[in-house]
């Protein structure tokens, strides 16, 4: 039984380092160096290259490296019996917050154009927003979300979040399903995207979803790029009901030189890091899910395949 490490375009080293430091006799083999296909049991894995899972008759895990698994569950010829399993780990939801918390306070305060207007020697003061004066909309209540709308409450904002199925968050009025998506959506001044991709939430920040905010919304995606209609946010910017937007996943990503996203003034870009998985941080846990699997027992974190999440 071994394990494979498979991604692509993603330096590997620190994740063989500390698999290899917290288990100096791990078998850890590297695709697409394979010595042997049968003796794969257990795929570490990140944006993989598609089909490449059906060279591996006796695997039985496929782990993704971060919290996300759409990039292992779009892939059609993904073994049948294959369990699926994700990382859930304390210091990426806790990332996750303080990116968030940044990129609302930067807007709310004015940070990016005071940057722009310090370039020209303007000494320019504007309005800005205050916490009492803003509701936050979560889109996604799980880990993530569900801990991102907590820190939000405690630093004093009215926070509303929206999921599939009702739960008591303390400090967090709970909206679900398409029929209260409306209802959660003209009160949030500042939309956070934390759902996963699946067939029911791409495109889901779109025209009509814009349309509902109240004027003047700012959107925080750090959920995927797939969410985003990105034609459909330069409108609702351009027209003036969107204020902005902080964008972290794109649909191509790293985000193509000639995109107009570079260079618009209400949109800052950040190059996927909301909230990165440091490999020391989460090792224990796949390594715990790679001795369930040899004891037969049952896995850490597995997600559902058909629901996708
Ligand atoms: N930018 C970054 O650096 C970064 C880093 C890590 C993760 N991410 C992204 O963040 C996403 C969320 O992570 P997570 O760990 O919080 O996921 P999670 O624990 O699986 O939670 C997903 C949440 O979305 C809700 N949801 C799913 N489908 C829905 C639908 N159709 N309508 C309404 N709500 C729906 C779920 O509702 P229920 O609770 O009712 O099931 C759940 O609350 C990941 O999938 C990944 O794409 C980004």
């Amino acid at each position: 039984m071994s394990i494979m490490i498979i991604t692509q375009g993603k330096d590997i080293s620190p994740w063989v380092k500390a698999l290899q430091e917290t288990r100096p006799d791990l078998n850890v083999q590297v695709y697409p160096d394979i010595r042997d296909d049968s003796d794969i049991t257990f795929a570490l894995s990140w944006n993989h290259p598609l089909g490449a899972f059906q060279g591996f008759p006796n695997l039985k895990c496929i782990a993704s490296m971060g919290a996300g698994v759409d990039h292992i569950l779009k892939d059609p010829d993904l073994p049948e019996t294959a369990v699926v399993t994700r990382v859930v780990d304390e210091n990426l939801t806790r990332d996750m917050a303080t990116f968030t918390l940044a990129a609302a306070l930067n807007y709310m305060r004015g940070l990016t154009e005071y940057k722009a207007l310090q370039h020209r020697h303007a000494w320019e003061r504007r309005e800005y927003k205050r916490v009492g004066e803003v509701t936050i909309g979560v889109m996604g209540l799980g880990v993530l979300g569900a801990h991102v709308a907590k820190v939000f409450s405690r630093a004093g904002f009215r926070v509303n979040g929206w999921a599939r199925s009702a739960r008591l968050l303390d400090g967090v009025t709970v909206y679900t399903g398409q029929n209260e998506l409306n209802t959660f959506l003209a009160q949030a001044n500042i939309l956070i995207c934390l759902l996963p991709l699946t067939k029911e939430t791409a495109g889901i920040l779109n025209k009509a979803t814009f349309a509902r905010l109240p004027k003047g919304a700012y959107l925080i995606n750090v959920a995927r790029g797939e969410h985003l209609v990105e034609e459909d946010l330069l409108e609702a910017i351009e027209t003036g009901h969107l204020a902005g937007a902080s964008l972290d996943v794109f649909r191509e990503e790293p985000l193509p030189a000639a995109h107009p996203f570079w260079r618009h003034p209400n949109i800052d870009v950040t190059p996927h890091i909301a909230s990165v998985t440091h490999p020391a941080s989460v090792v224990g846990q796949i390594l715990e899910n790679y001795d369930r699997l040899r004891k037969e027992e049952s896995l850490l974190h597995v997600v559902s395949r058909q629901r996708g999440y």
